[in-house]
């Protein structure tokens, strides 16, 4: 199997000297930390929701768990949580902080997402932010893998940027080497690996930052006591389905979950 030339520039990537690893990981360099921040706890709350829902045993496998984030944020929901991840910082990250916080439930692993085998069977397997990462030809196989690593009940958690609407995919090939398909190839994929699929939008980036616009306007209009500041927030419901709708009409990558059973 081949994954694409992504490993390199990860490994790379999470030894950057000065940036908070999670926004390394996340993507979000550019975004002001504190909208990362809420970006981050809106997208993690979503696998907090399938954690908690579910009844029976809560056994975690996180294939390229990055800095161990979301690990160490929902530790009190799982029973054991094994991630892999193919850049060492960041595994060698994920658990010092685990074991500074006496989390030994939590176990990290320097591996490739592509070809994981263990005895164990998970009852939750993540796929956050990674099948971009892999080849066409290795995104089957990776499926089937993850379906073979499944408990009875179990569930698949994926989410990934998709490019919207009628826009045709993109492959980067450059120094940051990453495939943006179309969510219709993802279902296909996860059928064929005969999972049962749900999905839905993550919208966690662009209601962050309106939020985050809101909050500037509130600062700047809030002293001036100017009406457009308190029609705007009238409006603000409308403001966030427009931003939704908007957004479907470019070409821009936009982050989708899945849920597969
Ligand atoms: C966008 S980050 C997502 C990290 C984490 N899942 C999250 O949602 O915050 C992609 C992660 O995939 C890892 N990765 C890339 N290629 C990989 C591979 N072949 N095997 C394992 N991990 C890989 C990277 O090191 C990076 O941590």
């Amino acid at each position: 199997m081949n994954t694409l030339k992504s490993a390199d520039y990860w490994i790379k990537a999470a030894r950057h000297p000065k940036l908070d690893l999670d926004q390394v990981a996340s993507q979000n360099y550019s975004l002001p930390p504190a909208i990362h921040k809420d970006v981050r706890s809106q997208q993690v709350g979503y696998l907090e929701n399938i954690l908690r829902q579910r009844t029976g045993p809560r056994h975690v496998l996180d294939l390229g768990c990055g800095p161990g984030v979301w690990a160490l944020q929902l530790a009190h929901l799982a029973d054991s949580w094994l991630g892999y991840d193919i850049a060492p910082t960041f595994v060698e990250h994920a658990r010092q902080q685990a074991a500074q916080r006496g989390l030994d439930h939590l176990k990290f692993e320097v591996g490739s997402m592509l070809g994981v085998k263990c005895e164990q069977r998970f009852d939750v397997v993540v796929l956050g932010g990674i099948l971009g990462y892999v080849e066409d030809q290795d995104l089957l196989p990776l499926m089937r893998n993850a379906a073979a690593h499944l408990a009875p009940g179990g569930v698949v958690y994926v989410r990934i940027s998709v490019i919207p609407g009628i826009y045709p995919r993109i492959t980067l090939k450059g120094s940051y080497p990453i495939n943006y398909r179309k969510a219709a190839h993802y279902v296909e994929v996860f059928r064929e690996a005969g999972f049962r699929v749900t999905m839905e939008r993550d919208y966690a980036f662009t209601e962050a930052s309106l939020s985050t616009a809101y909050t500037a306007m509130a600062r700047w209009f809030g002293r001036t006591g100017m009406t457009a500041y308190r029609v705007a927030l009238r409006l603000r419901p409308v403001s966030f389905g427009l931003a939704r709708r908007l957004l479907d009409l470019t070409p821009l990558p936009q982050s989708m979950q899945f849920v597969l059973q």
